[in-house]
C-alpha cells in the first residue's frame, strides 16, 4: 500500500447509533453503496467515538452497532465490495492514537469548532476529560491507519479531516526525515530502471520548478507502478517529488457528500432524539401514517387556500424522492389548490415505500440471522487489522520502537 493506492481507497465511519432514518440514508449511507463499486472501501462502527460522548450510557453500544449494519446490509452494501469492520475490533487503533497524540498540539484539538459546540450542546453530560478532547486525533487514527486517500462525510466533518492533514503533515515531518534523505532518494530512483526514472526525473522537476500539479500526479502513477521498490524507498520517492522526506503517512481527502434536506415530520431536522424519523425498513402502512400526519405548508388551513411548497416540509421530501413531472405537478397543485396536502402526499408515500421494499426483503435474513451480521463484521475487522498492522510497524519504525 502506498500514497497512489491511497487515491484508490476510501474510508468512513458512523457512531453505531442504532437504526438508521431515511435521512441518514440520503445524507450518508446511499454514497456509500455507490462508492463500494468504484474504490476500495472501508466503512466501519465508530464505537470508541461513541464513548467519546456516551461514556455513561455503554450497554447500548453493541445492540445500537447491529441495528445499524443491518441497515448497511439492507440499503445494499456487501461483504464481497466492501471491507465493514468494527473499529474497537482493530485495537491497533488505540496504539496508533496514542502514537499520534503525542505530536498532536493541544491548541489545535481547542480549536476544532466541534469541540466547544458539543460541549455546549450536550450539557447534560461531562465532556471536560481527554478523550473528548482527542477525538480528532481518534477520528485522524482511523483515516490514516488505513491510509485512505478519499473520505467521505458531510460539511459537519470536514474540519476534522483538514487536522487529519496537518497531523499527517506533522508526522512525516518528524518522523519522514532522515539524515542522508537525499542520497537515499537519488538511490532508489536508480532502482526503477533507465525508462522510469527519466520519467520520474522530468515530472519532479516540472513539478518543482513550476507547480505542475499533473506532473505530480504522473509521478505518482508512475510510482504506483514500480514492482521492485521497497516501502522505504517507494515512501521516499513519493516525498522526494515535493522535496520534503518520507511520506508515511499520506493526507487525505474530503469526498464531500452532498446532503440533501431530509426533515422530519414535523418540519424540523431528522432526528431520533426529536422522535420525528420514518426509519429505514419501515413498514408501509406506517410509512402511510407517518406521511400523511406529516406537517405541511400552516397557510393551507382549508382545501381551498393555495400554499407555498418553499413553505412545507413534504414538498422537501418530494425534491428527494420525486421526478420533475411529479415536482412540477405538486408545486403546481399546491400553489393554485387544484390538489389538496393528501392528493400531494400519495406520491411520496409510494415513492418512499419503493425505494425501501428492497431494503426489507435484504434486512430479513440477516434479523433471523444475527450470527451472519456478526461473522461479516468479524471477517470486516480481520481484513481490517492486517492493513492496521502494516501500517502500525512502519510507523513503529519511524518513530522509533520496533525492536527488530
Ligand atoms: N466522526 C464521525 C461522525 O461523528 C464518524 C467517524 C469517526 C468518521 N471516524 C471517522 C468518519 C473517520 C469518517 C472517517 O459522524
Ligand atoms: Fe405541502 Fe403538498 Fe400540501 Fe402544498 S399541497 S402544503 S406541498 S403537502
Amino acid at each position: 500500500m502506498t500514497s497512489t493506492d491511497a487515491n484508490q481507497r476510501v474510508l468512513s465511519g458512523m457512531r453505531p447509533t442504532g437504526r438508521m432514518h431515511i435521512a441518514n440514508y440520503h445524507g450518508a449511507l446511499k454514497n456509500w453503496v455507490r462508492l463500494q463499486h468504484e474504490y476500495e472501501c472501508f466503512f466501519f462502527v465508530a464505537d470508541f467515538h461513541a464513548l467519546t460522548t456516551h461514556y455513561q450510557d455503554p450497554q447500548d453500544i453493541e445492540q445500537a452497532t447491529f441495528d445499524m449494519v443491518v441497515d448497511w446490509l439492507a440499503a445494499g452494501l456487501s461483504p464481497s465490495a466492501c471491507t465493514m469492520f468494527v473499529q474497537s475490533k482493530v485495537p491497533e487503533h488505540a496504539e496508533l492514537h496514542l502514537l499520534l497524540s503525542m505530536i498532536t498540539p493541544v491548541s489545535w484539538l481547542e480549536r476544532v469548532p466541534s469541540y466547544k459546540d458539543q460541549q455546549a450542546k450536550l450539557n447534560d453530560r461531562d465532556l471536560a476529560t481527554y478523550g473528548f478532547l482527542g477525538y480528532p486525533v481518534l477520528m485522524s487514527t482511523d483515516i490514516l491507519m488505513y491510509r485512505a486517500g478519499n473520505v467521505p462525510v458531510g460539511v459537519d466533518q470536514t474540519a476534522h479531516v483538514e487536522i487529519t492533514r496537518e497531523i499527517a503533515r506533522r508526522f512525516n515531518h518528524i518522523f519522514g526525515r532522515e539524515p542522508q534523505f537525499e542520497e537515499n532518494a537519488e538511490e532508489a530512483v536508480k532502482k526503477m530502471g533507465r525508462r522510469a526514472s527519466r520519467l520520474y526525473r522530468s515530472a519532479r522537476r516540472d513539478y518543482l520548478e513550476r507547480g505542475d500539479e499533473e506532473a505530480l500526479e504522473r509521478a505518482r502513477a508512475l510510482l504506483a507502478e514500480q514492482q521492485n521498490l521497497s516501502i522505504g524507498d517507494r515512501e521516499r520517492l513519493f516525498g522526494y517529488l515535493e522535496g520534503s522526506g518520507r511520506i508515511i503517512l499520506p493526507e487525505p481527502q474530503v469526498l464531500l457528500t452532498d446532503t440533501p434536506n431530509v426533515p422530519g415530520l414535523d418540519g424540523e431536522k431528522m432526528s431520533k432524539s426529536y422522535d420525528n424519523v420514518i426509519r429505514m425498513r419501515e413498514a408501509p402502512d406506517v410509512v402511510e401514517k407517518q406521511v400523511l400526519t406529516m406537517r405541511t405548508d400552516p397557510a393551507r388551513v382549508r382545501r381551498d387556500d393555495p400554499g407555498d411548497p418553499g413553505d412545507c416540509p413534504v414538498f422537501a421530501l418530494h425534491e428527494v424522492y420525486s421526478d420533475d413531472e411529479v415536482k412540477t405537478w405538486a408545486a403546481d397543485g399546491c400553489r393554485n389548490a387544484s390538489i389538496g396536502c393528501v392528493d400531494c402526499k400519495r406520491p411520496l408515500i409510494d415513492a418512499i415505500n419503493t425505494e425501501q421494499a428492497p431494503f426489507i426483503e435484504r434486512a430479513e435474513q440477516f434479523e433471523n440471522n444475527p450470527d451472519q451480521v456478526r461473522a461479516i463484521l468479524l471477517d470486516g475487522s480481520e481484513e481490517a487489522r492486517d492493513h492496521a498492522r502494516q501500517t502500525l510497524d512502519e510507523v513503529k519504525a519511524a518513530v522509533g520502537i520496533s525492536y527488530r
